[in-house]
């Protein structure tokens, strides 16, 4: 590997020494040395407080331990490197270009890989952004990240944009060591992150078909909402925990015009409902509806059977729930019930036309304003959604309070939240099949409208699923 490219323990490496062992601890992986020699030690010293190439490295080793002990020095190194330890700094002279830290038994690092001739690009799905005061280069396909240490590698990674060879690059910036520029460019292509064109122009990527039809913000959010190629936590971390106040269970009010819904005799309902099977052999999307409109009495139930609160739950931190939590009709993840729910009336026979939202503990409507056009916009997006000739009579626009789930989980907030929004959906689905109602779900619809017309902050509530309703024709 040489002198341009040195070995260090990465940065976020925990190190301890208790009763002669010494625990190292990385984000994910741990390694517990016993019986530690001098070598090792030193070793372990270099890693932590400089850097060095393996040459460097094995020099005190071999000084401290003796040169038979050789194969221990590569066995500890091999150690450390498949522990996803270590971190590859790429030096151009005295100042680092770039650093890479391979995820935890992510495939080594191989100088074979690059062709001097070789025409390379970035791939689509590598990216750049700010993490604290560093630049990082990331990708969903990638087994670790580069830090961008110096302005030289993001001028380089510029030319990347377009296929070339190490050689045109180096003409364009001579003051790079082309040993340097080899490096970092091996280093990419170890990571997943760079990609041999060939003379047609084309990728490897982008000549495969299964790659071809992943968008880069679907498989980015597909490899970081689950355990996989990245170090995230995953799971309930609670990471705000004392810091921000979860949200409540309920909303604040909305409206001082507020529409008291029908509630059904649940106990007659469970004597005479359809059976199960027969509601769910019979549910279906259905896009045709009566001349006699939907009505109010017909809404609330619709709303009480799928979407009510039935139970409120107190946060009760010595018990450890953090937040307060509720139980609904339909599951919800955590028990949070991030999701509201907003109706655009068209036609409602006992409710006037424009925008509500569903109080669900009241089991109330909110009115927030009349049929204007915007109200219209809502109705006329899922009407061309679901390829109506009209209006349907009415429209759900299902909002997601983000921070009640983001407030627990990390990596997999969104996640859960789409998952949420389909398990509200076969609920609405059942509800109005055992209703003789003619429900469809859409599939995506104007959420920054949505936001305008009811006064949402986007980034704290904004739409992430709709759903049209009204009588079927029979
Ligand atoms: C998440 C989701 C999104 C959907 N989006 C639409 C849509 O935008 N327009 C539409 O007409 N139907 C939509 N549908 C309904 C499907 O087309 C329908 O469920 C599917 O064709 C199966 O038919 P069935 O529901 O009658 O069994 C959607 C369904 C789901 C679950």
């Amino acid at each position: 590997m040489g002198d341009n490219l040195i070995l260090s323990f990465r940065p976020d490496l925990q190190i301890k020494e208790e009763a002669g062992k010494i625990y190292l601890q990385s984000p994910v992986r741990s390694l517990v040395c016993q019986r530690v020699s001098r070598g090792l030690r030193q070793l372990m010293k270099t890693l932590t407080t400089g850097s060095g190439s393996e040459d460097f490295l094995s020099e005190p080793v071999f000084k401290e331990d003796g040169a038979g002990e050789v194969a221990k020095f590569y066995y500890h190194l091999q150690q450390f490197i498949e522990r996803g330890f270590i971190s590859y700094n790429v030096m151009m002279e005295q100042e680092i270009l770039a650093i890479y830290t391979p995820f935890s038994a992510a495939p080594l690092y191989n100088e074979k890989l690059f062709k001097q001739k070789q025409r390379y690009r970035l791939s689509r799905f590598t990216y750049s952004r700010r993490d604290g005061q560093e630049i990082i280069l990331e990708s969903p396909l990638a087994n670790g990240r580069v830090v961008l240490t110096h302005w030289l590698a993001a001028a380089v990674l510029h030319l990347l944009a377009e296929a070339c060879t190490a050689g045109e690059i180096s003409m364009q910036f001579p003051a790079l060591p082309k040993k340097s520029l080899q490096l970092f460019l091996e280093l990419l292509l170890s990571a997943g992150m760079l990609e041999e064109v060939d003379d047609a122009g084309i990728s490897a990527g982008e000549g495969d078909e299964v790659l071809q039809q992943w968008e880069f913000h679907d498989l980015l959010f597909h490899a970081r909402s689950r355990l996989g190629p990245h170090e995230q936590p995953v799971g309930g971390t609670y990471r705000f925990w004392g810091r921000i106040a979860p949200l409540p269970a309920v909303k604040n009010p909305m409206s001082g015009e507020r529409i008291k819904l029908y509630r059904p005799d649940m106990e007659k309902l469970r004597e005479d409902d359809y059976p199960f099977s027969l509601v769910l052999e019979e549910r279906k999307s259905i896009r045709d509806y009566a001349d006699e409109p939907i009505s109010v009495q017909q809404l609330g139930e619709f709303l009480y059977r799928s979407a009510r609160i039935k139970e409120l739950i107190k946060a009760n931190p010595p018990a450890g729930l953090l937040y307060e939590a509720s139980y609904r009709p339909y599951p919800g993840g955590g028990a949070a019930y991030e999701l509201e729910i907003y109706l655009a009336v068209n036609e409602c026979e006992g409710l006037p036309g424009g925008l509500y939202h569903y109080d669900p503990w009241q089991h109330e409507l909110e009115k927030l304003t009349t049929r204007t056009s915007e109200v219209e916009g809502l109705l006329k997006y899922c009407s061309n959604a679901a390829g109506l000739k009209e209006l349907p009579p009415v429209s759900l626009h299902i909002t997601a309070r983000f921070q009640r789930v983001a407030w627990k989980y990390q990596s997999l907030t969104y996640s859960v939240i789409l998952k949420d929004v389909g398990a509200l959906c076969q609920t609405l689905y059942l509800v109005a099949t055992a209703m003789d109602l003619a429900p469809t779900a859409i599939g995506s619809g104007p959420a920054k409208l949505l936001c305008r017309i009811a006064g949402l902050n986007y980034l704290q509530e904004s739409a992430v699923g709709e759903f049209i309703l009204g009588n079927k024709r029979i």
